[in-house]
């Protein structure tokens, strides 16, 4: 249990898993759905992915939701209600998301559990069991156990931020609480994703995942309006959404940590920076360590879709694309990204 100052009060982030039920919850759709959960999904538009037809994606409010996850979005609009002291990490599927969970984990539970602790939950646990799936919870009926978990609470989602309206107010509004998105290069992160696909769909063709990504129906897409529901945020609202990229954390992941824990309010002190603890975290979450850890080699992402565990860590390069697409593929999504970016403001180089 997380303590402070060696009293018995709890404080947040405690790893997920420790006070959950069930560890494999996470991000369980239930088998049964709900009657209103069949009447949203009934009346929205749909498709299932080619060569992945048991992946069936629904469109609710412009984004493409796995079927199962669409009246999560319904449901979090409604009723989220974030604390202020809340820290959101979102991202698109292969973005980095597990890099940025685990990095988050490390950051703010780092008073708990320091980096170097050979008990450290990230040692013992994939970094997605040390955080609640804020969709998982939502279509569940675990949302209670959302507000059962101490301050300040680390959840994770890859919802557009559009469905999640509690967590950035409009401007000029006070509240909201804290985001971090973390952004990759959308080449890369479709390269990663058919890889990731292929696990479970091994005939998967590169084509046929880089045509839904292409034309804004991968899941959570179209992911140039996933990028720029955040970025604009984190522009209006620099104090509720910090704005990441991948390549810049491969570039200097210290300096990013300082950022992020700056962001939340957490900013490293003069003798932590001394002790070596930004290195810690960096060390800690670092690709080599999180895939030697034993829980991360077995076991799956989530029970229901069968994606292994061990998938989630691969190359962690940048320019992967180059050795999948031809110019023209290149040049086609190049196209379509300065397009829907132009006059944003936010730029792939
Ligand atoms: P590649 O498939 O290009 O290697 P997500 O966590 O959003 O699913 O993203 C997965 C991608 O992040 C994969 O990219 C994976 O290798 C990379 N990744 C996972 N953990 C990482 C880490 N600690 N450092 C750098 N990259 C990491």
């Amino acid at each position: 249990m997380a303590t402070t100052g060696g009293s018995s009060v709890r404080v947040g982030p405690v790893p997920f898993k420790d006070v959950e039920h069930d560890g494999d919850m996470v991000t369980t759709v239930p088998e049964r759905p709900s009657e209103e959960h069949v009447a949203l999904v009934s009346a929205l538009p749909c498709c299932t992915i080619a060569g992945m037809s048991n992946t069936k994606l629904c469109c609710y409010q412009g984004f493409w939701l796995p079927e199962g996850l669409a009246p999560a979005a319904a449901a979090l609009q409604r009723r989220f209600e974030p604390r202020p002291s809340d820290v959101i990490v979102a991202s698109l599927p292969k973005g980095g998301t597990t890099w940025l969970v685990a990095l988050a984990f490390a950051t703010l539970a780092r008073r708990a559990h320091p980096p170097g602790a050979g008990d450290h939950p990230l040692r013992r646990l994939n970094p997605h069991q040390c955080l609640p799936f804020l969709e998982g919870m939502f279509i569940s009926g675990l949302e209670g156990m959302l507000d059962a978990l101490p301050s300040p609470r680390l959840m994770n989602t890859h919802m557009p931020l559009a469905m999640i309206p509690g967590a950035v107010p409009a401007d000029g509004a006070g509240g909201g609480c804290r985001v971090v998105y973390i952004c990759r290069e959308p080449k890369d992160m479709v390269v990663s994703l058919w890889h990731y696909f292929r696990r479970v769909h091994p005939d998967l063709e590169f084509s046929e995942v880089f045509d839904i990504a292409c034309d804004g129906t991968m899941p959570w897409g179209p992911f140039w309006d996933h990028i720029l529901g955040y970025w604009r945020a984190s522009v209006a609202r620099p104090e509720n959404v910090l704005f990441l990229r991948y390549e810049e954390l491969l570039r200097d992941p210290a300096e990013n940590v300082r950022r992020l824990a700056r962001f939340v309010g957490m900013p490293f002190s003069a003798a932590e920076e001394e002790d070596g603890v930004v290195r810690g975290i960096v060390e800690l979450c670092s690709l080599d360590s999180l895939r030697g850890v034993e829980a991360n080699k077995a076991g799956y992402v989530d029970t229901r879709t069968k994606f292994p565990r061990e998938a989630l860590f691969r190359k962690g390069l940048t320019d992967d694309w180059k050795s999948h697409m031809t110019p023209e593929m290149a040049c086609r999504m190049d196209d379509i990204v300065a397009d829907k970016l132009r006059g944003t403001g936010l730029a792939f180089p």
